[in-house]
């Protein structure tokens, strides 16, 4: 790994061309990120940190600059590739849960398994470990409709964690939850990262879930104006 960054970005721009217009989402990021790192993304809307999360999750590509994931460059990788290692390497939780209505949380968190080879009786023992590991032990059979807000969270976060990645991204993922239920989500990301090391990025309006994070990047129109340490 080079520099034992996990992540590396370097003048990252994205452009976003909606008809006639362009959207210069973002302006040319650079920053490196280390395996086991917990960073939190901050910045006012439209400053492009979702932008970013896809770039960075492989969702999407930068129209320019160079990304290095784990020092293998995948910017320039085409949709099935970066697919196959965004199955491999990468969970996300976003902030309206995307769970399928009307399946149990045990089928959801199943669900990331079903295009890898993992036979079915290991698929299950997987999706049930993940579904303990976030607190919701007896709710696997329960229908994401007869689950709490937070509950769903929790069950899209074990959906996130059944490949085993090293990268788990949270675009706001508290933003539809209570205080109280957001700070136990958050704890379970504390968790992860401190206890199996997986690498957490997430993004948030509040500054206090924010102090957790080792470090806060500061995004604005499209740049990074502030990096803060723990
Ligand atoms: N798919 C898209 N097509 C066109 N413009 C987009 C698209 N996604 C985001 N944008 C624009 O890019 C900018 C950054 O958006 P986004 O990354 O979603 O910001 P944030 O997550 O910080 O609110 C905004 O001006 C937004 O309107
Ligand atoms: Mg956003």
């Amino acid at each position: 790994m080079e520099n034992n960054n996990l992540i590396q970005l370097e003048n990252i721009k994205k452009i976003y061309k909606v008809g006639e217009t362009q959207v210069n989402a973002l302006k040319g990021v650079s920053s490196a990120i280390k395996g086991g790192d917990f960073v939190a993304i901050m910045g006012p809307s439209g400053s492009g940190k979702s932008t970013l999360m896809n770039i960075i999750g492989c969702l999407d590509r930068p129209t320019e600059g160079k990304y290095l994931l784990e020092g293998e460059e995948v910017s320039t990788l085409d949709k099935n590739k970066l697919a196959r290692i965004r199955n491999k390497k990468i969970g996300f939780v976003f902030q309206t849960f995307n769970l399928l209505a009307r399946t149990t949380a045990l089928e959801n968190t199943e669900l990331p398994l079903m295009y890898s080879n993992v036979p079915r009786k290991k698929t299950r023992d997987l999706a049930y470990k993940a579904l303990s590991l976030v607190g919701l032990e007896g709710r696997e059979l329960h229908r994401t409709n007869q689950l709490s807000g937070g509950e769903q969270q929790r069950a899209a976060i074990a959906r996130a964690l059944v490949n085993n990645p090293s990268l788990i991204l949270a675009d706001e993922p508290t933003g539809n939850l209570d205080t109280k239920t957001g700070k136990e989500i958050i704890d379970i990301f504390k968790k992860l990262n401190e206890g199996k090391h997986i690498t957490v990025i997430l993004v948030t309006h509040e500054q206090e879930i924010a102090q957790i994070a080792h470090r806060r990047i500061h995004l604005r129109d499209g740049q990074i104006i502030k990096e803060e340490h723990a």
